[in-house]
């Protein structure tokens, strides 16, 4: 039974205002998308990566993934996040034998090794389990008008990164229900909140990194 990485690279980037899908970009000589590539590659506890892209682009995904051995599929997405990952379960469903799965966004180039074990102990002993780091400002709930609302103690708050990591059947089961109750119109934004909305588990937050940021706006590609 497999490990597997879904490695999400099916977003077209509006945000970051670029010729190509920010996935496709350089940092430091290497595009974003290699760098998770490499890590899973290297990392002994994942066993297999599913890639999924924008339909554009499979032929060049396929291009750039070929030396990598643990990559198991190139595969198409979807027009939301959630989409892409239920196209990758569906595909994980069909043609592997998994006994968990780690995802996760390209635009985090910045995971490493140790998080990755991190989040496979927190799996194994948990099921359920994210990147996640205590927030470094004070987070305010802001009203309709733009004024505070309220101030919620800063300790209890943590910023959700990626690797999102879950027992196969659970989290495939989750999003299944997400799909057969919304359809495309749900409004989640991470893996997580499918697992907390559609089953009862409790998801464990494990150690992040504050270097594991999302790249997002063209801000974010300078160090
Ligand atoms: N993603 C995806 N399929 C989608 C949308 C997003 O696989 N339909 C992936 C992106 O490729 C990215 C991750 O989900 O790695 C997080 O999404 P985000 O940072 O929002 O990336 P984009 O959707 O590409 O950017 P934007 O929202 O600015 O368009
Ligand atoms: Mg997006």
């Amino acid at each position: 039974m497999m490990n597997i990485a879904v490695l999400l690279a099916a977003g077209k980037g509006n945000r970051m205002n670029s010729e190509v899908p920010k996935q496709f970009l350089k940092l430091d000589g290497k595009m974003m998308i290699e760098y998770s590539l490499e890590c899973f590659e290297k990392s002994k506890v994942v066993d297999g990566v599913v890639v999924v892209t924008g339909s554009d682009d499979v032929s060049l995904v396929k291009t750039i993934t070929a030396s990598y051995g643990k990559v198991l599929a190139v595969i198409t997405g979807g027009a939301e996040r959630y989409l892409s990952v239920v196209n990758a379960l569906s595909y994980i469903k069909d043609n592997a034998e998994c006994s968990t799965v780690m995802i996760h966004d390209s635009a985090r180039p910045y995971i490493d090794e140790e998080l990755l074990e991190r989040l496979k102990e927190d799996t194994d002993r948990y099921g359920a389990c994210i990147a996640a780091v205590p927030v470094k400002d004070t987070i305010k709930i802001a009203d309709e008008d733009g004024f505070i609302a309220s101030t919620p103690p800063r300790r209890t708050l943590y910023a959700a990164q990626t690797p999102q990591c879950f027992e196969f059947e659970m989290v495939y089961n989750a999003y299944n229900e997400l799909v057969r109750k919304y359809g495309d119109n749900a409004t989640v934004t991470d893996d997580a909140e499918v697992v907390e909305m559609m089953t009862g588990r409790r998801v464990k937050l494990t150690q992040g990194s504050y270097a594991n940021n999302k790249i997002t706006v063209p801000e974010d590609m300078q160090k």
